[in-house]
């Protein structure tokens, strides 16, 4: 709802109580899916408060964080293509889907809308619309609504390809600044255009140029992002790492790669010159590699254990998770700080691997936060902590049905 330059960032403290200040709740008022993976129809009507989804494997609770998770820049939270999701029935994939919702935050509301549509043409493309308004791409969805995510497959984040990592930075960053979805749009928009040009032997260096310029311009901006946030997140751990009673583990966060280093040497704009120069003169190198060989998508989110002292790599798979867990509450606790208002967390299968303490823990930073959690789990029983704070929906067969009384 609140644009906020990235600048307000600095603005923040680290002394706050979680919640403190005016809140807006941003939150899912309504969600409507049509023809999306396992749903034909649904509508789904919540609260403010926390959303619990329980039902047996196979249900639909995944797919229903991944229609929400479509309502933030990107391909959702299992970067399907975007012809998957359409629902499958009897073989046959339907034509198109939508996921629509209603977004309200401090008594204003608006209307999300995206999916795959057929255009006059009969070819299938992306719609995103704000107010039923075709919006100018997918950052209007983080204008209006930060989304962060923890799946299973995030499980193995700290020991897989630095792609995952910088997306789950990225998809923090939004939260501070919406643009940034833009500017990496454009970053690999331009990249593409390079390595089309570089594979092609176009010997017209005035195109390259252009694009190695849109890379540089924008790369610097989206490293400087990046930094930021990382820095912010680091700075918020540490100053809880002292608490008495402490759940999750302190996590540094430190963001490096050859970008990060020259800015760290001098200001941006040389860093920007350094980059358009570095590209220009690893055009042959690149060619051959298929690749760009230099520039921000080489860059890393390097996470360490402080309680054990060892790389996020090397903590048993709790643990990691436990570090995603830690990263996403104190990027959620920065919000409510600088934006007043949480984002939406997509917390699938989370509690099933914490033990009773922190599933406690869990709930009552999630409750503190004010934030609309979506958490799933087979077993009711996981999200006893949350007492009368959760709206719980049985999912079921294309369906989700709100289960009255706060006992399983
Ligand atoms: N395009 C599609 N069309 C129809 N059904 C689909 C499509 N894609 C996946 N499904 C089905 O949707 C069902 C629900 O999947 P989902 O991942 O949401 O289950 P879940 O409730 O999260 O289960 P689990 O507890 O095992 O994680 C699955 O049976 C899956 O096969
Ligand atoms: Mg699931």
């Amino acid at each position: 709802m609140v644009t906020v330059a990235l600048d307000a960032v600095h603005n923040l403290g680290g002394s706050a109580a979680p919640g403190a200040g005016a809140r807006a709740q941003v939150h899912i008022a309504r969600l409507n899916l049509t023809n999306f993976r396992s749903y034909a129809a649904l509508r789904l009507d919540t609260g403010p408060a926390p959303v619990v989804l329980t039902g047996a494997n196979g249900a639909g609770k995944t797919n229903l964080l991944e229609a929400l998770s479509f309502l933030a820049p990107g391909r959702g939270l299992r970067r399907a293509a975007l012809p998957d999701v359409a629902r499958l029935h009897s073989g046959t994939a339907a034509a198109g889907w939508a996921v629509a919702a209603r977004v309200e935050a401090s008594g204003r509301s608006v209307a999300l809308g995206t999916g795959l549509e057929a255009n006059a043409a009969g070819a299938a493309r992306r719609a995103v619309r704000v107010d039923g308004q075709p919006a100018r791409g997918q950052s209007a969805f983080a204008e209006q609504v930060s989304m962060v995510w923890l799946t299973p497959e995030m499980d193995r984040l700290f020991m897989g390809g630095g792609g995952g990592r910088r997306r789950f930075l990225d998809r923090m960053v939004y939260g501070f600044d919406p643009e940034h979805a833009r500017r990496i749009a454009v970053y690999e928009q331009a990249m593409r255009g390079r390595q089309k040009l570089l594979r092609d032997g176009a010997g017209d260096s005035a195109w390259l140029t252009a694009e190695e310029e849109t890379m540089a311009g924008t790369g610097i901006a989206i490293s400087v992002a990046r930094l930021e946030i990382a820095t912010r997140l680091d700075a918020a751990i540490a100053a809880e790492a002292g608490a008495r009673v402490r759940h999750f583990p302190a996590a540094a966060l430190a963001f490096e790669g050859e970008v990060e280093s020259w800015l760290a040497d001098g200001p941006a704009l040389e860093a920007e010159d350094r980059l358009r120069e570095t590209l220009a003169a690893a055009r042959a190198r690149d060619a051959d590699a298929g690749r760009a060989l230099h520039g921000p998508h080489r860059s890393d989110l390097v996470v360490h254990n402080q309680d054990k002292d060892m790389a996020a790599s090397l903590c048993s798979t709790g643990e990691q998770k436990a570090l995603l867990i830690a990263i996403v509450l104190a990027h959620a606790h920065l919000l409510v700080l600088s934006r007043a208002a949480a984002p939406i967390l997509l917390l699938d299968e989370v509690a099933a691997h914490l033990d009773a303490d922190r599933r406690a823990a869990l709930a009552e930073r999630i409750i503190a936060l004010g934030a609309q959690a979506w958490l799933t789990g087979t077993d009711r029983q996981l999200f006893e902590a949350f007492g009368a704070h959760a709206q719980i929906f049985e999912v079921n067969a294309g369906t989700a049905v709100p289960i009255k009384g706060d006992s399983p």
